[in-house]
């Protein structure tokens, strides 16, 4: 399965799926904060409405680019593309983290420390991942740059597995899961997440190089 998962189309359609219900949620708040027509449950962000603003609008960007990023035949015919794309995923990203930081200090929680710890240890690693791949690609080291744009996107977007664990429950229930116990299950299918992606990594990085120049060593120009 996870040799499967490491191949790109299958990967990308994967991601897609997996991302969807948090990147249609951000979306959908982006155009609900600014007129105020956010429900009663999301009203208590508006103490911080800056921080949420940008946090959702990052959120659908980094969400939306990352697949595409990781598309091999993309980044082999669009190489300019590729680079434009992959600093405004990384400023996405940086945005999305600050700003992830920013909520969690400004507004009131309605989890446990659990879930707020959690959070705040992703917002930093999402924050040095992206540093680790930009600096990786400076050294034109290819498949340390690809090791850690993959892991910032599943530090980033582990949401999605919260939201497709959770989505059911709130669909059958009408409210979102509460307690110590849904908590528990909300860092989980984050940790999950990264998991996945570093499981996948193995995987890949037993696959051929994607470039003819793209060695397994770094390279320096
Ligand atoms: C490491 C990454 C992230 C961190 C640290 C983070 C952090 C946070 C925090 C602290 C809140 C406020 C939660 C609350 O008090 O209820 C929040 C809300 C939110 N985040 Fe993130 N987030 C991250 C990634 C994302 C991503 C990737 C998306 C979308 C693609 C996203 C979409 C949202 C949305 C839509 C809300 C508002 C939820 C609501 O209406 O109750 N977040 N985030």
């Amino acid at each position: 399965m996870f040799r499967f998962f490491s191949r790109p189309a299958p990967l990308v359609l994967a991601l897609a799926v997996f991302t969807c219900i948090p990147v249609l949620t951000a979306l959908v708040q982006v155009f609900q904060i600014p007129f105020g027509t956010y429900p009663e449950d999301s009203a208590r962000l508006a103490v911080a409405p800056f921080a949420w603003f940008v946090h959702v609008l990052a959120g659908v960007t980094f969400g939306i680019i990352g697949p595409v990023q990781f598309v091999r035949a993309l980044r082999h015919r669009f190489g300019a593309l590729h680079r434009v794309s992959g600093r405004i995923f990384v400023l996405s990203g940086v945005i999305l983290g600050i700003s992830g930081l920013s909520l969690l200090a400004q507004v009131t929680s309605q989890r446990t420390p659990l879930v707020d710890i959690a959070r705040g240890l992703f917002g930093l690693a999402l924050l040095i991942a992206l540093a680790l791949a930009m600096a990786a690609i400076r050294d034109r080291d290819f498949l340390r740059h690809r090791a850690w744009a993959i892991r910032a996107y599943a530090i980033g977007m582990g949401l999605g597995a919260v939201a497709l664990v959770f989505f059911p429950i709130y669909i059958i229930t009408g409210q979102p899961p509460n307690g110590v116990a849904s908590d528990i299950l909300f860092v989980a299918s984050w940790v999950l997440t990264i998991v996945f992606a570093e499981v996948v990594l193995r995987y890949s990085s037993h696959s051929p190089p994607e470039f003819p120049h793209e060695n397994r060593q770094p390279q320096r120009l």
